[in-house]
């Protein structure tokens, strides 16, 4: 591999918008090229971004010589078969969450990932901010004793734009897919392990999509995770660690967060502040880097299997729901 890692992007949008920039703050990523399903849209995405190509498929991406890892920003239910595409054609590929629509799809994803021998990690921001790393390093050095309970909670108002994939659940559109994995993928984190019991009350709104949700998770010790998400409510974006000394409460926005505290009892011991560049996604483009510089298929920081765990998770709060994605065949 040469000493710059050359990026392809695969679509458009307004996310694959967002990780151009934060790839142009790093020196050793080179963005080779972009691909849309339209020749015109590709090519004015990379004229306003100084892509040297512009593909007008998905395919010439793939087969792109010129590309070492795809960059996946489409909607829920094209990851399966967009990352398979790249990944079948030898590409390494970071995608975008969540993962897939289920786990009968992630389950095909990595193992595709594992037969090509290819570097994937699922887009999970918050894992590699630096400020979340110290606040992990709070929680594994004891600082609020044991951990017991979180709350963590992601809520946004957005508006329903028929064309949007927010709320179309023919995209995988919805809060649990869209902002509810922050929070799943949250408690994941920090008990490091799978729920023996998950538990979750969705509601379907006018779209057909869940607009709201809400999940406990409870794990082996009696530890508990309760958390919020929705797309159409204007709630708070906080987390909030409970140990039995005391907690951590990390400030909005908690998936990418900047700001973090810890209590010890009811006494205020010690703030950090950290910046984020981009959102986190400098942070993110830096760890597939450093990754595939070291020959790793996977990050440590966002293993597979835990990828799997959680669409696994957030198969089993919408079921009660009746919630079908357009691709859902899990049964
Ligand atoms: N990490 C983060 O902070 C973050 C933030 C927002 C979103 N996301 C994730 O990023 C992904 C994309 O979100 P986004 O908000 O960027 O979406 P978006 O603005 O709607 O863009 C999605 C792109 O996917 C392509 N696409 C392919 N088939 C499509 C179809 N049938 N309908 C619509 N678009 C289609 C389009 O690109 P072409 O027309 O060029 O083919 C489109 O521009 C989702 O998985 C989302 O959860 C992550």
């Amino acid at each position: 591999m040469s000493e710059k890692i050359k990026w392809g992007i695969l679509s458009t949008g307004h996310i694959s918008g967002r990780f151009v920039e934060a790839l142009k703050l790093i020196s050793e990523a080179e963005i080779t090229a972009v691909a849309s399903r339209d020749e015109v849209t590709a090519k004015n995405f990379a004229e306003k971004h100084g892509i040297p190509k512009a593909h007008g498929s998905y395919e010439a991406l793939a087969e792109d010589p010129d590309v070492d890892v795809v960059y996946i920003g489409t909607p829920h239910t094209f990851h399966l078969e967009n990352s398979v595409l790249c990944m079948r054609a030898g590409k390494s590929v970071l995608c975008e969450k969540a993962l897939t629509i289920n786990a009968r799809e992630a389950e095909e994803m990595i193992a595709v990932a594992k037969e090509e021998n290819v570097f994937l990690m699922e887009a999970m921001i918050t894992r590699h901010v630096p400020l979340m790393k110290k606040v992990q390093n709070w929680v594994k050095s004891g600082r609020i004793g044991e951990v017991r309970m979180l709350q963590a909670s992601r809520c946004a108002r957005r508006e329903f734009e028929p064309s949007a994939r927010h709320l179309n659940p023919e995209l995988g559109g919805g809060s649990l897919l869209d902002v509810g994995v922050y929070v799943i993928s949250f408690a994941s984190m920090i008990f490091g392990k799978a729920p023996e019991s998950v538990f979750g009350f969705g509601h379907i709104g006018d779209y057909g999509s869940d607009e709201q949700g809400v999940a406990l998770l409870k794990y082996d010790k009696g530890e508990i995770a309760n958390l919020s998400f929705a797309l159409r409510t204007n709630g708070v974006n906080e987390a909030y660690i409970y140990g039995t000394e005391g907690h951590i409460k990390i400030h909005e926005i908690f998936a990418v967060p900047t700001k973090a505290t810890l209590v010890i009892g009811k006494k205020e011991i010690e703030v950090i502040e950290e910046p984020i560049f981009v959102g986190g996604l400098v942070n993110e483009a830096e760890e597939v880097m450093r990754c595939m510089k070291a020959g790793l298929k996977e990050s440590p920081f966002m293993p597979l299997e835990e990828s799997l765990q959680i669409m696994r998770i957030m198969d089993e709060i919408r079921a009660p729901w009746g919630l079908k994605y357009s691709n859902d065949r899990s049964t």
